[in-house]
């Protein structure tokens, strides 16, 4: 928490987040995972792991066989990531299936496919232009019928509108558009996790 608190501190902009995730959202975002549409073997991604409040949800749902990648730019939390593959026994079990990149989602290779990805990127903090080549850049990667999950803070943008200067809520205004258009197009099931500061609705997409 300490660790988190310091990063929320020194980049808000890229953290965006006041605590880490609970277990409760860390499973509802894990949930399709339950399902494995696509077989045995999984490849799945998480962006913006942090010090790895999601990854544990993940991790409940991993079965033999299956890959994680967690890509995160921030290399305090890469470095705690690390850390945690050694000394946490929940990371431990994981750890010759799982590796980390150091690096922007935006700097994750085309190239790669996955099935399953959880996101905890701070949407609502990005520039509108930015939220949306991040979707596009995650349509890109899924395979046909894979998952993009994430989170978003109850009513967060209603929150920060009447604090904000003209310019921001213009921002969050066209974040929200962009944000609303994939939800309305492509969100299969939404469930609201009460366990969570603050609470969230965690959302799953499919492109078809
Ligand atoms: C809201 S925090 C979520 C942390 C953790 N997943 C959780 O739920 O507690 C956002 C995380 O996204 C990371 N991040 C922000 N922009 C990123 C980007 N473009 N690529 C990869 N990671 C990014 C931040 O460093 C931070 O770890």
């Amino acid at each position: 928490m300490l660790n988190f608190l310091r990063q929320v501190f020194r980049d808000y902009h890229h953290v965006g987040a006041i605590a880490p995730s609970s277990r409760a959202l860390a499973r509802a975002l894990a949930k399709p995972l339950q399902s494995r549409p696509h077989g045995t073997q999984m490849n799945i991604l998480e962006v913006g792991p942090g010090t790895g409040a999601l990854t544990r949800g993940i991790f409940e749902n991993m079965k033999p066989g299956d890959r994680l990648t967690l890509c995160e730019i921030n290399e305090d939390f890469v470095r705690i990531l690390q850390n945690r593959f050694e000394t946490d026994p929940e990371f431990a079990v994981w750890k010759n299936h799982s590796r980390i990149v150091c690096a922007p989602i935006e700097d994750l290779p085309a190239e790669e496919r996955y099935h399953h990805i959880v996101s905890g990127l701070p949407f609502n903090n990005f520039p509108a232009a930015t939220v949306c080549s991040i979707l596009d850049k995650y349509r890109q990667i899924l395979v046909e019928g894979g998952t993009v999950n994430f989170f978003e803070y109850v009513a967060i943008r209603h929150m920060k509108r009447p604090i904000c200067s003209k310019a921001e809520k213009q921002r969050i205004d066209e974040v929200e558009k962009v944000l609303s258009e994939y939800i309305g197009r492509y969100q299969v099931s939404v469930q609201l996790v009460l366990l969570n500061i603050p609470p969230a609705w965690a959302r799953t997409l499919i492109f078809r």
